[in-house]
């Protein structure tokens, strides 16, 4: 009897010691010491052993169960450690590697364009002023001397709400909107950066776009006010030596109006395809505010006068860039956006 318990020790720890997971030990757990285990046998059959035996054989077996369990215990702990340990070298970070960058985002070319030529005209006194882009027909046509029936409003055919709703198809409305607000004071000097809609789409036209309006009223404002402070905006933007020219047009909201044209910026005005041999490019309509459209909004016209301007953003933007297609604007592909990063 004793020499099998010595043997079922000896098993018992070979066994114990050899155990590479959780589910052996629980094995060896349940061959020595489960309710049939080997030792628990042995425990069972003491009652046929001799009064003499009993109690040596019995403390031999409590002796070498005490074992097994404790070397169950401590070799449970081990694996653990050992597998703490192998996750722990499997996890190593390399300090030493460069970070991964988070993408950061940057400003729209246009944005950067709109803020660009913002700066330049608050640097001249002028504040900015921001409007609805759905508007009613009396800011957009009515106000600005286009009735209902002017042939003039075909030019700009937009985008209906209601018969007396629509998209804005130019930044003229915040003209009006500015005036009515302020009248009669003076001096107004304010710009109006957006996005303005029409029917329109081609290559060089887009259903929305971007337009600055300019309106400047006091006393004595003159042509000459209006062109010089066109032609310190262009030196500013295209460079100090940028030349600009004016061309009578027609505009209901002014009165005389003006195109106003910079020398070409690709061939300095020797002529060339983008300015279709004519050395001069638009960018701009312009005029002096026609007395109508200062009277609508409650300005004396024989006591005050202004000039106001609309200028088309991409265009300044496809010249300051030399972006050949107007819809790269808008199809926000980034090999194009990252350029200006
Ligand atoms: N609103 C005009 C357009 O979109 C541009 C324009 C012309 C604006 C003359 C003005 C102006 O302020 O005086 O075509």
């Amino acid at each position: 009897m004793q020499e099998q318990l010595a043997e079922i020790a000896k098993n018992a720890r070979s066994e114990i010691n050899a155990a590479q997971t959780e589910e052996d030990l629980k094995k060896a757990q349940v061959r020595y010491l489960g309710k049939k285990g080997e030792i628990t046998t042995v425990l069972r059959g003491m009652g046929k052993l001799s009064p003499e035996e009993r109690p040596v054989i019995g403390s031999l077996a409590n002796q070498i169960r005490d074992e097994i369990t404790t070397l169950l215990k401590e070799r449970e702990e081990n694996l653990r450690q050992e597998a703490r340990k192998r996750q722990m070298e499997a996890d190593r970070v390399d300090v030493t590697l460069p970070g991964r960058p988070v993408a950061q985002g940057f400003l729209h070319p246009l944005t950067q364009v709109i803020e660009e030529i913002c700066d330049i005209f608050l640097g001249m006194g002028f504040s900015i002023a921001e409007g609805p882009e759905v508007e009613t027909d009396y800011y957009n046509f009515e106000a600005l001397n286009l009735p209902k029936d002017h042939p003039a409003r075909d030019m700009q055919d937009s985008f209906y709400f209601q018969p007396e709703m629509l998209l804005r198809t130019h930044t003229s409305p915040m003209q009006v909107r500015t005036m009515e607000k302020v009248a009669p004071q003076v001096p107004v000097r304010i710009i109006a950066p957006g996005k303005v809609y029409r029917r329109d789409d081609d290559a060089t036209h887009s259903p929305m776009f971007h337009q600055i309006e300019g309106l400047a009223i006091d006393y004595d404002i003159s042509l000459a006010d209006l062109k010089g402070t066109l032609l310190s905006f262009a030196r500013q933007m295209f460079g100090p030596k940028q030349q600009v020219r004016l061309r009578p047009s027609f505009f209901p909201f002014t009165e005389p109006s003006a195109e106003v044209d910079i020398a070409c910026v690709i061939c300095e005005g020797s002529g060339c395809n983008v300015c279709k041999h004519t050395g001069w490019i638009e960018i701009l309509g312009s005029g002096m505010v026609h007395p109508k459209v200062l009277a609508m909004s409650g300005y004396d016209p024989e006591e005050h006068t202004g000039y106001a301007f609309g200028m088309g953003i991409e265009r300044i933007a496809m010249l300051k860039y030399g972006v050949n297609d107007l819809r790269l604007f808008f199809q926000n592909d980034l090999r194009m956006l990252r350029q200006f990063r």
